[in-house]
């Protein structure tokens, strides 16, 4: 597969038939005849859409991993399914009136304009602590001391030292002038956290070794932080209807971003060079690291 929107489209695919028969499977399991409204609000707001890049990130971690021709295995897409649960509840949540208080998410209303508030909140707790149930589900994986570490990595990354730390971060530079390095340290946190997670999970799942981990990691560092400038060059510039989501918003709430503190064109340039240097900490591995190279690319030029 040779185009990163090739490898995107059918990693999504995957991922996302994974999620409609996970929901298929656990549909009343609460022991009604029909699937829970919960579950309906959870299912609505995870199996529509979304470009799917941590669960790319995921597999293609997984592919270098193993270093051979398969795609996927149901250990890989079952972490790759519960990376987008987890940030599925981020964006639900994000979307709240008391957050980021957008009605649109992914060319579709909002859970909470679908549903409403207390149906959104809860969706996103269900989501979170569903992801955790796949994680540590027995016989995951072939390996315990692996499993609980892919347990260990989606839940640093998502809490307090992670995405929600982060979005504390956002909520707060709201009403408080932040430099450019705890810009860049709240971005690690909300985005870049569940970025580099979601390409180490791969990894970890697929059993590479550390020095693998360590080069990843790197890589998925600097690739979060050029998501998240992308994402804030999107709103600043980009219309809704291609984005699927608000646009123009980060400058009306004053949000800090790049783009607010650099302008555009050096918010672009910051992004090009993390980039560049998230790709060269994968050049040790040849044409292996090609997928994972071009999802950075894409991380950038990519127009939703
Ligand atoms: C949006 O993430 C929220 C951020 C962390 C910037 P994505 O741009 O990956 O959203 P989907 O999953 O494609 O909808
Ligand atoms: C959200 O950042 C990051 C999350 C952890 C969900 P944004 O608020 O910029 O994401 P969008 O633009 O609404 O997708
Ligand atoms: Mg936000
Ligand atoms: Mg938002
Ligand atoms: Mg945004």
């Amino acid at each position: 597969m040779c185009t990163v929107a090739g490898v995107l489209s059918r990693d999504a695919e995957a991922v996302t038939d994974w999620l409609e028969r996970y929901f298929d499977q656990i549909g009343c399991r609460s022991g009604s005849l029909h699937p829970s409204h919960l579950q309906t609000a959870m299912r609505y707001s995870s199996v529509n859409g979304g470009k799917r890049t941590r669960a790319s990130l995921v597999l293609a971690g997984w592919r270098l991993a193993r270093g051979g021709d398969e795609l996927w295995d149901d250990t890989a897409l079952a972490v790759a399914g519960a990376v987008e649960m987890l940030h599925a509840y981020s964006l639900v949540h994000d979307d709240l009136p008391a957050m980021d208080d957008a009605n649109i998410r992914r060319g579709q209303p909002a859970c909470h304009k679908k549903f409403d508030e207390a149906t959104a909140i809860l969706a996103g707790d269900a989501l979170q602590t569903e992801a955790f149930a796949i994680l540590s589900q027995d016989g995951l994986c072939d390996d315990p001391a692996r499993q609980l570490e892919l347990v260990q990595l989606l839940a640093m990354a998502s809490g307090e030292a992670g995405m929600a730390g982060g979005q504390m971060l956002d909520l707060m530079a709201e009403t408080k002038i932040f430099d450019l390095p705890q810009v860049r340290y709240m971005q690690e946190l909300k985005t870049g956290a569940l970025i580099r997670a979601a390409a180490l999970m791969g990894v970890v799942a697929g059993n590479g070794d550390m020095a693998m981990q360590k080069a990843v990691s790197a890589y998925a560092q600097n690739l979060g932080l050029a998501f998240q400038i992308a994402d804030d060059i999107l709103d600043y510039e980009g219309d809704a209807g291609q984005l699927g989501k608000p646009a123009g918003r980060d400058a009306e709430q004053g949000k800090a971003s790049f783009v607010d503190l650099l302008g555009l064109q050096d918010a672009r340039r910051t992004a090009a060079e993390l980039v560049s240097q998230a790709t060269e900490m994968l050049d040790i591995y040849g044409s292996a690291a090609a997928e994972l190279q071009a999802l950075a690319h894409f991380t950038v030029d990519r127009k939703s």
